[in-house]
Order: C-alpha cells, then sequence, then structure tokens
C-alpha cells in the first residue's frame, strides 16, 4: 500500500487567515481541550445517531477528546511554521481510522459546525467575525485533505463507504489465558477476504446488551487459515472504580461460536516495508497482536530475513500468542525472542525479571523498530533505542486507542 504526501504545509493558508491564525493559535490551543470537551456533547445531542460510531469508552476518559484538540492545534501550527515536523503521518492514522468507521465526507460539515460552535462557547466575544472565518479555513483545509486521503483509501481497499461493514461468522473461539480470547472469523458471503497488509486492524461493530451500538478496532491477529480472519481480545479490566470494557467484556462472555460480527475492511498504517533489512518487534500485553501476522507473514515471505520480537507481559501465563509466535519464528533462519514479565516463574530461567531493558541486547545497527503497547511502554522503548543510536525514523509505533502521542513528538 503506497502512502501519500499530504500536505504542502504553508502556501494552504491565504495570507490573511495565515496572520489571523498566528496571532491566535496560542490562544485556542491554551483552549483546546475545552472547546473539544463542548463540542462533542453539543454534537451528540443533535445527532444522537453519532453516538453510535463514536467510542463511549473513550469519550468517558476524555481520550478523544483531547486527540482531536491536538491535531487540530497541530495542524494549524504545522500551516504557519514551515519548520515544524511534517504532519503525514498524523493524517494518516486518522484518515485509516475514519475509513475503518465508514466517516462519510458530508458528515465534515456537522463536524464543523460544531467544532466551531464549540470556539464561539469557549471564546466568547474574542471571536471576532475574521478570527472566525481563518478558523474555519483551517478547518476545511484539514477536512479536504481527510476527505481526500479518506476518498482514495476506500477505493483502495475497494468499500463503499455507505457500506463499511461486512457479516462474519465467528467459527471458532481460542481461550488464550485467562483474560485473552482469539476469534476465528469467516465472511458470510462468499466474496473471500480483503486484501489484509500484518499489522492492519479492522473495526468490529457490536450490538451490547444495554441496546447501545458501539465501535471498536482489533489488530488482525492472523490471517493464517485459508479465508479466516483471527483477532485476539484482551478484556479490559476497570480499575479505581472505573467499569470494566464494554466491548471486550462482551466478546469474551457473550460472543459464541456461529454468532455473526460486523467487521470494516482492514485499515491502519503500522505495517512492514517489503526490504529484507532486520526487524525488531516490541510489544507489551495486547500489543502482542501486532507481532504474530508480521512474523507469519515474514515466515511466509522472507524466512531469510532477521527478526527479534521482544515483549513484556506481568506473567508468562498471561503472555497471549506466546508458543503461535515462538512456533512460527521457528521457520526463520535467523529469530531470537526475549520475554520481561513483572513475574518470573521460578523454573523459566530465560525470560527478565521487570520492564523490557532494550539497552545491551544486540542489535543489527540497520535495524527497523516496530512498537506496541501501552504508551509509557513505547515511550520507553523508544527513549532506550533513541539513546543506542536508532533513528526515530526507524521507530514505528501503534497505538490501541486515540493517538495522544503524535502530536507531542518533535522527531
Ligand atoms: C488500532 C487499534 C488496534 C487495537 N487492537 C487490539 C487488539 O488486537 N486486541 C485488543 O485486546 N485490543 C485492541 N485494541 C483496543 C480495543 O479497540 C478496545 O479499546 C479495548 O478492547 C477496550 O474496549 P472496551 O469496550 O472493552 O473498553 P471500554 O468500555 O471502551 O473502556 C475502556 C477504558 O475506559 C474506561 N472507562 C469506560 N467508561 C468509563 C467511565 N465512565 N469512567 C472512567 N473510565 C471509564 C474503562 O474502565 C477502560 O479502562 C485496539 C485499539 C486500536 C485503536
Ligand atoms: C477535520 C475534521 C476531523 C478531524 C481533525 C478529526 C480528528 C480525529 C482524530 C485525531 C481522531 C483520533 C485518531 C486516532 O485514533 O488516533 C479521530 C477519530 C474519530 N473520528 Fe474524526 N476527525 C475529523 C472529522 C470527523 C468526522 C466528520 C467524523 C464523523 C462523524 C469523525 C468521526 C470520528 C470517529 C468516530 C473517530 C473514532 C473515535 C474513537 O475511537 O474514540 N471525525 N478523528
Amino acid at each position: 500500500m503506497s502512502s501519500t504526501v499530504l500536505t504542502s504545509r504553508s502556501s494552504l493558508l491565504s495570507e490573511r487567515s495565515a496572520a489571523v491564525v498566528s496571532a491566535t493559535a496560542s490562544v485556542v490551543a491554551a483552549h483546546a481541550e475545552q472547546i473539544t470537551a463542548r463540542f462533542y456533547p453539543r454534537m451528540f445531542a443533535e445527532h444522537p445517531e453519532l453516538l453510535r460510531l463514536f467510542n463511549q469508552g473513550n469519550q468517558a476518559t476524555g481520550e478523544q477528546s483531547r486527540a482531536l484538540a491536538a491535531s487540530v492545534v497541530a495542524y494549524a501550527v504545522q500551516l504557519i511554521d514551515p519548520a515544524a515536523p511534517s504532519f503525514d503521518h498524523v493524517l494518516e492514522r486518522i484518515a485509516h481510522k475514519h475509513i475503518s468507521l465508514g466517516i462519510r465526507p458530508e458528515q465534515y460539515t456537522i463536524v464543523g459546525h460544531h467544532l466551531l460552535g464549540a470556539v464561539g462557547e469557549v471564546l466568547g466575544d474574542a471571536v471576532t467575525p475574521e478570527i472566525a472565518d481563518a478558523w474555519n479555513e483551517v478547518y476545511w483545509l484539514f477536512a479536504t485533505q481527510l476527505i481526500a486521503e479518506e476518498a482514495r483509501l476506500y477505493q483502495q481497499a475497494g468499500v463503499d463507504p455507505a457500506r463499511p461493514l461486512r457479516r462474519y461468522r465467528v467459527v471458532r473461539r481460542i481461550e488464550e489465558t485467562q483474560d485473552v480470547v482469539s476469534l476465528v472469523l469467516e465472511p458470510e458471503d462468499e466474496g473471500g477476504l480483503p486484501e489484509i497488509i500484518p499489522g492492519q486492524y479492522v473495526s468490529l461493530f457490536v450490538d451490547l446488551p444495554n441496546g447501545q451500538r458501539q465501535p471498536r478496532q482489533y489488530t488482525v491477529s492472523s490471517t493464517g487459515t485459508g479465508n479466516r480472519l483471527q483477532i485476539t481480545v484482551r478484556r479490559v479490566r476497570g480499575v479505581n472504580g472505573a467499569p470494566d470494557g464494554q466491548v471486550s467484556g462482551y466478546l469474551h462472555d457473550i460472543v459464541k461460536v456461529g454468532d455473526v460480527l460486523e467487521v470494516s475492511a482492514p485499515a491502519g498504517d503500522f505495517f512492514i516495508q517489503p526490504s529484507n533489512g532486520p526487524l525488531l518487534l516490541a510489544s507489551a500485553g495486547a500489543g502482542i497482536t501486532t507481532v504474530l501476522p508480521i512474523v507469519e507473514h515474514i515466515a511466509r515471505t522472507q524466512p531469510d530475513r532477521t527478526v527479534i520480537v521482544a515483549h513484556a507481559d506481568r506473567t508468562a501465563q498471561d503472555h497471549a500468542l506466546r508458543e503461535t509466535v515462538l512456533h512460527v519464528g521457528r521457520q526463520l533462519d535467523d529469530f531470537t525472542a526475549y520475554t520481561w514479565y513483572a513475574a518470573v516463574d521460578p523454573e523459566d530461567r530465560r525470560s527478565h525479571q521487570g520492564f523490557m531493558d532494550l539497552s545491551n541486547i544486540p542489535l543489527p545497527a540497520d535495524i527497523q523498530v516496530f512498537t506496541c503497547g501501552p504508551l509509557p511502554f513505547m515511550r520507553h522503548v523508544r527513549a532506550t533505542l533513541l539513546a543506542r543510536g536508532i533513528p526515530a525514523s526507524r521507530i514505528r509505533y501503534e497505538v490501541f486507542g486515540p493517538d495522544l502521542w503524535a502530536t507531542q513528538m518533535s522527531a
């Protein structure tokens, strides 16, 4: 799958608006989270049908609101500051997420109306018509680029955005660990599997027992068996009084073999390039779901490629897909596996205790890194590897939630 150069920077914004945006960017940035926190209730009040598209867990924790605020501010900054870091990867990530949810161009009018309305609500009389016009221009530049990229991705995937979901039957459940289940899915129609690039995810829409319809993303953890794809779901438990995860709980407790799930086409830009360079796949917890499909793919297509997998988990018993990854890894000529557990079994002489520490493991100089796990874990991995001289451009990551990291990174 090719990636497009999406932005041509400051020339996009009219000169008049550029001056206004420069003068007001810091005020908007300072209030961005307040603005997006107002935006969602406004929009949902007028368009309750959109509640079914937005992850209500991310609404409750405020993560989606923060991701939206950060992306709009970062977009505006890179329009007015030619020295700002490239925005392409942020745009690409959002476009992939949108197409997995069937977002359509006409919905941008609704979002724009309520986003700019929320700016007015929060900043009040400070928003002169000139300021409103300039930020309207920023919004529509952003929207236009997203709409164009989403149109390209829909076309590439052969998906009609009016009908983004297919019905898949659950043909098998594999209880991987106490908290992790794999669901093997087969399309109900005769269409065969879509092209799935290892590392990509699908959006699943489920009708919960409380009447809510909700989407969630799950990485395609294996495509190893003919017309079947697999997702692997870790049960999310609520901590400090927060509720247990809705959809993961539903998939664990209610979904059974024979049930039908509504599933999007594969999306996401977390995938390896077709070179033959060595790879480090560093995962923690549910992040292991991105490792298996990549190792499977390399075993099928490039068994002489060097692959190092490093995984951190609570215990060996919590380490899902462990045996499968090792089994597939044995088909490679040069495969090394490292593990770190918070609690190591006394008889386990190979695993390390505690946090993953990549500072001393042997790594080829031209290593490409793919990391997936909780944000603090990935920050730690990235910092260790940067300190070892691995350039940031060779470290890719996948966040299992709204990406609050991309817009904070300088390199
Ligand atoms: C690209 C991508 C790929 C992914 N791949 C995988 C995968 O392969 N495997 C996997 O297991 N997961 C994966 N995920 C994560 C998955 O999409 C879900 O986020 C996860 O299953 C949790 O969903 P849930 O409905 O169970 O939890 P939710 O109900 O959404 O809850 C999420 C969190 O919010 C908290 N919360 C909810 N409501 C409140 C409230 N009112 N107050 C305070 N806190 C609250 C919950 O306690 C919980 O901690 C992926 C995510 C993305 C974005
Ligand atoms: C310029 C306009 C828009 C911007 C800047 C924007 C930005 C974002 C961002 C930053 C994310 C999080 C991506 C991630 O996972 O890291 C996101 C997700 C999402 N967007 Fe948009 N978006 C825009 C328009 C729209 C429109 C028109 C819709 C349709 C109603 C929409 C619906 C969604 C949904 C449903 C999600 C997933 C939310 C979640 O999982 O919590 N967006 N968007």
